[in-house]
């Protein structure tokens, strides 16, 4: 009995009045609610009302403006330079998606990248916005050092997190969404907080060596990227962070790698670098959509390995989420989250709180 149901409309309000009351113009706070709420029903709920305290902080703190809006730079019929002006890191999003988009129903394709940027919660939000428009989404973030390449010690790059986004018939589609560490740092601090040890190739020491104990992994060591170490193949989810790295931080001359700012230190802004790309399958072979259809229905109706887990395709995880809680008719937060954020609200002036009487079995 430690979750509680609480109706989508019931967050999404509730996170508006928080960052109204903190100071955001209500556009950019409903641009927030929207991205958090949707992280929650996808079930990253370390990327949604868990993370609202923080956001409140940065406008608070003025770190992150509240006033302006992202401004194009620089232009061509594909590709763009935004400066995202410093704002919240969802309106920011919208505005280079959308200019994608636009781009991409014109020429095919359209590349735009932004600095002056903030964090901008789960980069699908943002690929899945051409799915509306049945083209392909990408969208790229980078992010505070926290993962420790292959053979360093130090933390050089962010959870990196990469996001495409491929249209299939019938509502259906590909969305691989994920970091490009192990593991998010939000699952290490669970386990320190439990007293149980993690994996191996989550994290490593402050020497750069493996380690299971998460309270050395948080105090001076770092994640792994994917892979885990050099012998189980890490050095690909290194390159892939870089990768991310060369799409954000390098092509838009924002902060980039071990020059970002530590991880929840606000003393400075973020300047962080995203990247966001929209590609028409119009200017391609004939038959995208039929073929991307055949592709996930092939991998899905594939015998599984264990009886009763099926196979799934990239999004399916989240696909399965959604529906969970349409089911419940909203969403379960762990009790201690809806307890948090109210107190955050009660600092605000902010009523209603979240309602705590819809326990879940
Ligand atoms: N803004 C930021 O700074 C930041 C940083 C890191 C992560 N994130 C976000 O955090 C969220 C979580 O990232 P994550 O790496 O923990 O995600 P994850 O590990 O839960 O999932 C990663 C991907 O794998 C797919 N998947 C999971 N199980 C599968 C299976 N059995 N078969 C096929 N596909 C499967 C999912 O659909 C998803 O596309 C993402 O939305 C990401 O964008 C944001």
């Amino acid at each position: 009995m430690n979750r509680c149901l609480v109706l989508q409309p019931e967050v999404q309000s509730f996170i508006e009045k928080c960052m109204v009351a903190a100071g955001a113009k209500p556009s950019h706070a409903k641009s927030l609610a929207d991205v958090l709420v949707e992280g929650d029903c996808r079930g990253h709920y370390s990327h949604g009302l868990n993370r609202m305290d923080m956001y409140v902080k940065d406008i608070q703190t003025g770190i992150c403006s509240k006033d302006g809006e992202p401004v194009i730079e620089k232009e061509s019929v594909a590709t763009a330079l935004v400066n995202g002006e410093n704002v919240l890191g969802p309106v920011v999003g919208n505005f280079c998606m959308d200019l994608a988009i636009k781009k991409a129903k014109d020429v095919g394709i359209g590349w735009v990248v932004a600095k002056g940027s903030n964090h901008y919660g789960i980069a699908g939000y943002y690929a899945m916005q051409a799915l509306k428009q049945d083209m392909i989404g990408m969208s790229y973030t980078n992010t505070s050092p926290l993962v420790v390449p292959t053979r360093a010690r130090d933390c050089t790059l962010g959870t990196n997190p990469i996001c495409v986004a491929a249209p299939a018939n019938d509502g259906d589609s590909f969305v691989l969404d994920m970091a490009t560490s192990a593991v998010a740092l939000g699952k290490v601090e669970l386990h320190h907080r439990s007293g149980d040890t993690i994996p191996e190739g989550w994290g490593c020491d402050s020497h750069g060596k493996p380690s299971t104990d998460p309270g050395k992994v948080l105090s001076g060591g770092g994640l792994l990227p994917i892979g885990g170490c050099e012998a189980t193949g890490g050095y690909k989810g290194y390159g892939l962070g870089m990768m991310v790295e060369v799409f954000c931080g390098i092509l838009a001359g924002s902060q980039y790698s071990k020059h970002i700012r530590t991880w929840k230190v606000t003393d400075r802004v973020a300047n962080l670098g995203q990247c966001f790309v929209a590609i028409n399958p119009e200017n391609f072979a004939p038959g995208f959509k039929d073929r991307m259809s055949d592709l996930l229905t092939l991998h899905r109706d594939l015998e599984p390995a264990e009886p009763g887990t099926p196979v799934l395709v990239p999004g399916d995880p989240e696909r399965i989420n959604i529906k969970r809680c349409k089911e419940l008719g909203g969403l379960s937060y762990h009790i201690n989250v809806i307890n948090h954020m109210n107190k955050v609200a009660k600092t605000l002036g902010v009523t209603p709180e979240l309602p705590v009487d819809r326990l879940l079995a």
